[in-house]
């Protein structure tokens, strides 16, 4: 029997839980991407397209970038090339936590199949043009929640909180 993967999804969510606009981030928070690197250095990340073009340095270094096109044959240097979300799966690492980092349509399709969400709550909305799909507390426990934080240049508050899969 195959290992099931360990699948997280890590996402920074304003409070009508947009995520991005012209395929932008909606803000710059410096200690929630130095988190994002702490937590994903050494293991597999997992994104779409469009998100892997919004990065300023790619591929992201130090860890596996599985990047998911539907353009068959496409390849990217430096990243291991997924046609379908479940070539994307069968990419990712069978002993350690695998990353999900978006964008939003990745994001979408994942969500069933991830145990664990690393979620940073933005407390402010933006005008979005993609969104993250709702937490059901029905569907998730949330084991962790930190104090709430401000970023000392953007003035935003946030908190970051991780989900688990009921
Ligand atoms: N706030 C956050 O934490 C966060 C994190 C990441 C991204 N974002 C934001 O999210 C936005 C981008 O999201 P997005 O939905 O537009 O783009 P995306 O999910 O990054 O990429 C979409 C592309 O992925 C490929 N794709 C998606 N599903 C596929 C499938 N099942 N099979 C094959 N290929 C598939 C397609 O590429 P092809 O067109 O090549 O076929 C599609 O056009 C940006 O604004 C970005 O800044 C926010």
């Amino acid at each position: 029997m195959t290992k099931k993967k360990q699948i997280s999804i890590i996402v920074a969510v304003a409070e009508d839980y947009g995520i991005g606009k012209d395929n932008k981030l909606l803000w710059h928070i410096s200690n929630d991407l130095k988190r994002f690197k702490l937590l994903t250095s050494g293991h597999t990340v997992v994104m779409g397209k469009n998100t892997y073009f919004s990065l300023p340095i790619r591929p992201l270094p130090n860890r596996k970038n599985i990047l998911i096109t539907d353009i068959c044959n496409e390849v990217i240097l430096g990243c291991e090339m997924a046609y379908s979300i479940d070539e994307a799966v069968e990419k990712m690492d069978d002993d350690s936590e695998n990353f999900v980092m978006g964008g939003a349509s990745i994001y979408r399709q994942f969500f069933p199949l991830a145990d664990k969400l690393y979620v940073t709550r933005v407390h402010a909305k933006f005008d979005a043009d993609t969104f993250f799909p709702a937490i059901d507390e029905e569907e998730w426990t949330l084991i962790e929640n930190s104090e709430t934080f401000t970023d000392e240049k953007c003035g935003l508050n946030y908190e970051f909180c991780t989900f688990i899969k009921k």
